[in-house]
């Protein structure tokens, strides 16, 4: 029986980089998350009989959140809704799920990196039928329907038993309960070479894939263990846990400390790696050699024709703005198109369905390609094992043969944490008021080439982006670029990168922090950061 309740608008529902994301205590007070949901399939029409992909990273209320959507599609009238098994699909298999089942659209429940728990952190967002996170027009329409919502539907019903592979009707619904892995495993066996890789870890290579108690666990176990044959052991904290053990299922090298440290010893594995909450993140560190997202990135498409999906070559290659332009000396020499985007994977949709790129990448360790609509861990992991496979080399010579031929792009990012919003705005509004006339002046000794608030045009829509980073570039091809996070639950996270080019890497440091030192003295004294945020120091570096 389809139930309409009466609600009232709720304050700040707006969606982030990627989606709405609030503490789970705001998202279990009715009708906080019903009131979204209806706001999502209000600002869609055509849905009607139509199939809807319903998964989530496996936090604390996922399935509690799940089992709402269920009814809500079902009374809104969706004629399908494919759900992961115990409500898990990680973000790209849902992606992938949506384009394979040429399903209307995927609700994703997911807080990314964000800890998770009672306490912690919860998410929703709207994937369109392309597989990727819904473009502005979209989630600007659910924003402005927030605020008007009187009330929305939902049928009264038992809870679908989510353990259990099968259909089953949720009045005239069908809700068919899925493998979460067997699609997704399908589609990584045709783009890369398995056998190759097999081989790999039948010659002694070894590897260690920190799930970090997320979504990947279940993925990485079957994919890396079972099928390529890696020793029983590779996969670390590979059971999904509500509130990830504790940890802050972030794959940087703050809290992934523990891979890192194991890749730095001395009898450390080949290669480490980790995946996020949702598992589109990826990490990767070879034996003693951190590869920066940036510089993954570059070395995965300069390297990307060994993986039989790529070997055709790349259209194109888009990165996010504050991603390091290693990427464009490789676009450069492949004499492909470069494209610069804002944050966030939404902004690389309309390239990859249009053709203009196969491979994109962001500095916050983002990577992937047009085989889904979202960035992809697993993804990663597996093209670098395809190209450690063929090329026979460890990471480190790999790594130390790319900047040879490229150059190196020193590149580091410095997150100011949960520091007042007021403060935050306030360094922006005094950089953006600083803006027109920092042209020719010398900061410190550099000389500024050029200064602006990065906007964007989308040469497939025609839609333009203002007010996406303030970018300061200096003569000498350095750069330091802020931004104020989209994606954080509290307070303001004020984003400073910092990156550096040089031709002849030996001649610099090779700690990145210290061939950044002036930079880094820049990015602070510039911006008056500690006057603004009471912060002396960043809460995390990357
Ligand atoms: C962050 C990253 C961005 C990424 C997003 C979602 O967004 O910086 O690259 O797309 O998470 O994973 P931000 O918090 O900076 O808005
Ligand atoms: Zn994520």
């Amino acid at each position: 029986m389809i139930e309409t309740v009466k609600t009232a608008p709720i304050d700040g529902q707006k969606p982030g980089t990627s989606g709405l994301r609030k503490k789970v205590t705001v998202f279990q007070q009715p009708p906080y998350l019903a009131n979204f949901v209806q706001s999502i399939f209000n600002s869609l029409s055509g849905f009607e009989g139509k199939t809807l992909v319903l998964g989530g990273d496996g936090r604390f209320f996922n399935v509690e959140a799940i089992q709402i959507v269920l009814k809500m599609a079902a009374a809104n009238g969706f004629g399908r809704v494919i759900v992961g098994q115990n409500g898990i699909l990680s973000t790209p298999a849902a992606s992938h799920m949506i384009r394979k089942n040429q399903a209307f659209g995927g609700i994703i429940l997911s807080a990314s990196h964000n800890p998770g728990g009672p306490d912690g952190d919860f998410g929703i967002k709207y994937n369109a039928s392309n597989g990727g996170p819904a473009p502005e027009k979209i989630t600007d329409a659910i924003f402005a329907i927030t605020k008007t919502l009187t009330e929305y539907k939902i049928i009264q019903s038992n809870d679908v038993d989510l353990s259990k592979i099968g259909a089953v009707k949720l009045d005239a619904m069908s809700v068919e309960v899925v493998d979460p892995v067997t699609d997704y495993l399908a589609m990584m066996q045709e783009l890369f070479d398995f056998d190759a890789i097999r081989g790999l870890f039948q010659s002694g290579f070894r590897m260690k894939f920190d799930a970090m108690s997320a979504v990947t666990g279940p993925y990485a176990h079957r994919i890396l263990e079972d099928v390529l044959g890696a020793p029983a052991g590779t996969v670390l904290n590979g059971t999904p846990l509500p509130d990830f053990g504790h940890h802050h299922p972030d794959p940087n090298l703050v809290h992934a400390k523990a891979i890192y440290d194991m890749a730095m010893s001395a009898d450390g594995p080949d290669l480490c790696a980790a995946s996020d909450g949702d598992g589109d993140r990826n990490l990767i560190i070879g034996k003693s050699q951190f590869i920066t997202p940036s510089d993954s990135l570059a070395m995965l498409c300069a390297n990307a024709h060994l993986a039989p999906a790529y070997k055709a070559g790349l259209a194109g290659i888009a990165r996010s703005m504050p991603t390091s332009a290693a990427a464009d000396r490789v676009a450069e020499k492949l004499k492909i198109n470069i494209f610069e985007t804002p944050t966030g994977w939404k902004f690389f949709g309309n390239l990859l369905d249009a053709g203009k790129a196969t491979i994109c990448g962001e500095e916050s360790a983002g990577t992937g390609s047009s085989h889904v609509r979202e960035k992809d861990g697993l993804w990663a992991v597996l093209l670098w094992l395809n190209i450690l496979a063929v090329r026979k080399q460890s990471v480190a010579e790999i790594a130390k043969e790319h900047w040879q031929i490229y150059g190196r792009n020193y590149y580091c990012r410095h997150d100011y944490e949960e520091v007042a919003s007021a403060g935050a705005n306030d360094l922006v509004a005094d950089l953006r008021a600083k803006l027109p006339t920092l042209k020719g002046q010398s900061i410190n000794g550099k000389i500024v080439a050029n200064a602006d608030d990065f906007a964007y045009h989308d040469p497939v829509d025609g839609s333009d982006s203002a007010h996406q980073g303030i970018r300061i570039l200096f003569e000498d091809g350095s750069r330091v670029v802020y931004r104020l996070s989209g994606t954080g639950t509290e307070g303001a996270t004020l984003r400073v990168y910092i990156e550096r080019f040089e031709d002849e890497p030996s001649k610099l440091a090779q700690d990145t922090q210290m061939a950044l030192a002036d930079l880094i003295a820049i990015s602070r004294d510039f911006a008056q950061i500690a006057k603004y945020t009471g912060r002396q120091e960043p809460s995390v570096i990357t």
